[in-house]
């Protein structure tokens, strides 16, 4: 464990945006604490580690306030600092609005606005006491368009926008800065389970579906993860040093057109 580098915990760590996100930290010379439900966290881990970079997996689920509690507090007393906290997990649900029950209306909040909520809460007492550090929070597009059967998704995606902006200036005092990110269609397991319903329920192929969701952007194409691990990156980044209470729209020209 190296006293020198900095801190860097990543939720939803173990695939997709997560992954890319811990990946460009670690190689980045930060430490990095990957949290997720998945074991598949172990994985992206020891591939950190072979590359010579230094990171811990620990199972977490976000949503739960015990685990996120032992898990931060194991991070600050090991290191004894937490430089950014990327909020990176998250559960999509597509489904038409009154086909939603009430406990996939509860998950998809408690998952996506109640853990990125508990994540900063017990982040958030070792920045202050440090006097520094950087939280981005992971938005999407569908929190600035109306997306058919993404209704309660999309409303998550809008708290935690509004929260990011009220948060920002509430621990500014602090020297911490606070953003989010809403990229458009990024390639990763989330977004092909997306197409493959949407591919079931309207009878299209996948295929068909698939470069329908790839015209919503200018390019015509979806996101490598690794291409939303960068703008992270910038955010939590001395480059990134007036910006707080900002959303950086990560989405091809989706939201312009
Ligand atoms: N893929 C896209 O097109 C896209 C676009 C905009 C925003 N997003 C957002 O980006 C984030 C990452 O999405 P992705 O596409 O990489 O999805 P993904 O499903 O591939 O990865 C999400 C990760 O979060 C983890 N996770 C889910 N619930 C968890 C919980 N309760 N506790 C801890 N970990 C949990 C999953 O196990 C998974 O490893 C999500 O917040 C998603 O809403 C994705």
């Amino acid at each position: 464990m190296c006293a020198d580098k900095k801190v860097a915990i990543i939720t939803g760590a173990a695939r997709g945006i997560g992954a890319a996100t811990a990946q460009k930290f670690a190689r980045q010379g930060y430490a990095v604490i990957l949290l997720d439900v998945l074991e598949e966290g172990q994985e992206i881990s020891r591939l950190i580690n072979t590359e010579g970079g230094e990171s811990f997996f620990f199972k977490c689920d976000v949503s739960d306030e015990s685990q996120v509690r032992e898990r931060v507090q194991w991070v600050g007393e090991q290191y004894g600092r937490i430089d950014a906290l990327l909020n990176i997990a998250g559960i999509v649900l597509v489904k038409p609005f009154e086909e939603i029950s009430w406990e996939e209306y509860q998950r998809t909040f408690d998952v996506n606005v109640g853990g990125t909520f508990l994540m900063c809460k017990y982040v958030l007492p070792f920045m202050k006491r440090q006097k520094h550090g950087v939280i981005v929070n992971m938005a999407s597009v569908s929190g600035h368009v109306g997306q058919t059967d993404h209704v309660m998704y999309g409303a998550t995606k809008g708290a935690i926008i509004a929260m990011a902006r009220a948060l920002a200036w509430e621990v500014a005092p602090y020297n911490i800065r606070v953003n989010t990110i809403s990229p458009g269609s990024v390639d990763t397991p989330m977004l092909r389970g997306d197409i493959d319903l949407e591919s079931r329920r309207s009878g299209l192929p996948f295929d068909e579906v698939k470069k329908i969701r790839e015209a919503e952007q200018a390019f015509k194409r979806w996101a490598d993860p690794a291409e939303i691990a960068e703008p992270i990156f910038y955010l939590a980044s001395e480059g990134a040093s007036f910006i707080t209470g900002a959303d950086l729209l990560v989405d091809c020209g989706w939201v312009a057109k």
